[in-house]
């Protein structure tokens, strides 16, 4: 029997675990024509949040699209990918795609193509000079709400990774977004980041482009209530008993971040699948110590990056927590040096994501890397 627990991609359909009040949170405020920005750590589920959400959009009549900003190095990509499927939101025939980019987007000379999945791809003249580069961005922005007038439907765009376009190189393609998405009254945006800081301060700070222009929300973990009998369900279908109390210890073992919580099912699964009918908490140790071999090239991978002081900060809170970490016993206990070189570790730290803030409480955000931290500075 297939290994019910997924991860490492996207998960949808019944691979999906509920979030009911994320989904209907999101589908009310964006239907209503709220702007939105989701803040969240890696490996949350926004991504698979988002295409359920888009999904279920679609079905009641909305117009969809959603564009994934990773995948993009420089603004002229970003717009071509902006186009492509804000367009095949609308069309998916590549006659009638080629018709419709025509009409809406004639200057820049669109080209209809086809990908290695059969599915239409849309290439626009690109042009090299400032000026074609221009028009390029004036047409493609102003995309959306064209699209969404002449259907006389709502459309919903998702950005996901929407701070990488800070990385481009020119600051104006994010100045010239919001000129235009501010007048657009029949599409919702949704921006979507794991860059937490970065997306929040675009957002939030009086000099960005983007200031004010949508509400801010978090995405947190999934809640246990509706996590624990997602998990029970797939145990049971290998015939695998597991108690509250074990799923609880499962939940907080992966910190309760939906991808360890079902990397570390996955291995349960396939340590016990036909061999018992009871999962135990020693179990979920022996898992957790397979999946730290398995990753521990990753993990040498970015400790190999890491500065000796930044090595030591992370030790100490492996060790002891990340509570009191500028307390003067902690310091002391730990050979951390002064107060600022604490604070400077720290800061590089959680601009990497290597640590969280949760609650006032400095974390390792993958609970797997803290248990290889953990077993080699012991
Ligand atoms: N609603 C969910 N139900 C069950 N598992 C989930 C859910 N959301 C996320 N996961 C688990 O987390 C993994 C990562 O999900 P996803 O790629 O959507 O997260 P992400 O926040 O977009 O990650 P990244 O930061 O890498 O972009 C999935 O492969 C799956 O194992
Ligand atoms: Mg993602």
């Amino acid at each position: 029997m297939e290994n019910p627990f997924k991860f490492g991609s996207v998960v949808s359909g019944e691979d999906f675990a509920d979030r009911r009040r994320e989904l209907a949170e999101l589908s009310r405020e964006l239907a209503g024509g709220q702007h939105i920005f989701l803040l969240s750590p890696r490996r949350y589920g926004k991504t698979s949040l988002i295409l359920t959400l888009l999904d279920r959009l679609r079905s009641r009549g909305r117009l969809v699209a959603y564009v994934d900003a990773f995948r993009t190095t420089t603004s002229a990509q970003l717009l071509e990918v902006i186009a492509q499927t804000v367009l095949r939101a609308a069309e998916s025939r590549p006659e009638r795609l080629l018709r419709l980019a025509g009409d809406l987007l004639g200057r820049l000379r669109p080209h209809v193509g086809t990908d290695s999945a059969g599915k239409p791809t849309l290439s626009l003249d690109l042009g090299a000079s400032p000026r074609s580069s221009l028009a390029l961005q004036e047409e493609v922005l102003a995309l959306p709400e064209r699209l969404a007038q002449k259907r006389k439907r709502r459309l919903v765009l998702a950005f996901d990774e929407f701070q990488e376009m800070k990385r481009f190189p020119g600051a104006s393609l994010e100045k010239a977004m919001r000129s235009h998405f501010q007048h657009h009254r029949h599409v919702s945006y949704l921006f979507a980041g794991s860059r937490q800081s970065v997306l929040q301060d675009m957002a939030t700070r009086e000099r960005s482009p983007f200031y004010k222009f949508g509400r801010v929300m978090s995405l947190g973990p999934i809640p246990q209530e509706e996590f624990a009998p997602f998990l029970e369900a797939r145990f049971k279908r290998g015939r695998l008993g597991v108690s509250a109390h074990v799923l609880a210890a499962i939940l907080s073992a992966a910190d309760d971040v939906p991808y360890n919580v079902q990397r570390l099912c996955h291995q349960l699964w396939d340590m016990l699948a036909g061999k018992t009918d009871r999962i135990t908490e020693k179990d979920i140790g022996r898992a957790i110590a397979i999946i730290v071999v398995q990753d521990a090239p990753y993990f040498s991978t970015a400790w190999d990056r890491l500065s000796l002081h930044q090595r030591q900060v992370l030790q100490a809170i492996a060790r002891a927590g990340g509570r009191n970490v500028f307390a003067s016993d902690f310091l002391t206990a730990h050979r951390l040096g002064s107060h600022s070189s604490v604070q400077t570790s720290l800061r590089q730290l959680l601009k990497e994501q290597i640590v969280l803030k949760v609650n006032g409480e400095y974390r390792i955000a993958d609970s797997f890397f803290r248990e290889w931290i953990g077993t080699r500075s012991a």
